[in-house]
């Protein structure tokens, strides 16, 4: 299997996905948002690109079966139900319904990859059942780090180093250049992750903002297994 790499949503433009699976992180959050919703019963969640076509889509459900939730500058959005704290998404919140996300980066980049034939999302917490499903795969893959307002990202990119490490442990990979520089920075030592993003900027950021809980259940690698795959227009369990 050939894994390319892309270090921000805006550089997967230049990557050709036609007949390819893309794999979307977002670690801090919205990926791990995605994976948790999912986990604990939501019907669907849809990724909405603006505010707007999220009240939109919204607007369409019959009442009591969707949420809207989302943020800008990790704050959530006003008049939102929820934010992008994956800990908001409990079973009693999500159950049964429809959940509307629209981020700042995530929800963006899962747009980007119209093109390929089927797109995954992925963070540390769903890592071990995205990394089985993609070892099963003829595609090639297209790693989307989705970045932080348009920069590079390191917690995305440890992350794509850990995915791309666990499918080589089971199949054979061929990667580019950044696949391989995520593969050196990720190493081989999954208990190191949270020193590995001491620095990182969008970690600090939201530290600054209270989110510390988020950050800890984020970096638990492997805690869910499920693995989101966009259908028509909707991520649901794969
Ligand atoms: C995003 O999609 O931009 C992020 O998940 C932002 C955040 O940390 O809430």
């Amino acid at each position: 299997m050939r894994i390319e790499v892309a270090a921000t949503l805006q550089d997967c433009q230049s990557i050709d996905m036609t007949g390819k699976t893309a794999v979307v992180i977002d670690v801090l959050r919205a990926t791990s948002v995605i994976a948790t919703a999912l986990h604990n019963g939501a019907n669907a969640v849809i990724p909405a690109e603006t505010e707007e076509e999220a009240r939109q889509l919204f607007d369409g459900f019959p009442p009591g079966s969707a949420l809207l939730g989302g943020e800008r500058n990790a704050v959530r959005i006003a008049g939102f139900h929820k934010g992008n704290s994956p800990l908001e998404y409990s079973r009693d919140v999500v159950a049964g319904k429809t959940l509307i996300l629209s981020t700042t980066n995530g929800t963006r980049a899962l747009h980007q990859c119209h093109q390929a034939t089927e797109t995954l999302a992925a963070s540390f917490i769903n890592i071990s059942a995205v990394a089985d499903y993609l070892s099963n795969k003829l595609n090639d893959t297209v790693i989307v780090c989705s970045g932080t307002a348009g920069k590079f990202s390191l917690d995305d990119a440890l992350c794509a180093g850990m995915l791309i490490s666990l499918i080589s442990d089971r199949r054979t990979v061929e990667t580019d250049d950044l696949g391989k520089l995520v593969l050196q920075f990720y190493g081989s030592d999954t208990g190191n992750i949270t020193d590995k993003l001491q620095s990182c900027t969008h970690l600090k950021y939201l530290q600054s903002k209270g989110y510390q809980h988020d950050i800890d259940y984020c970096l638990q690698p492997g805690m869910l297994f499920v693995v989101p795959a966009i259908k028509e227009g909707k991520m649901v369990k794969a």
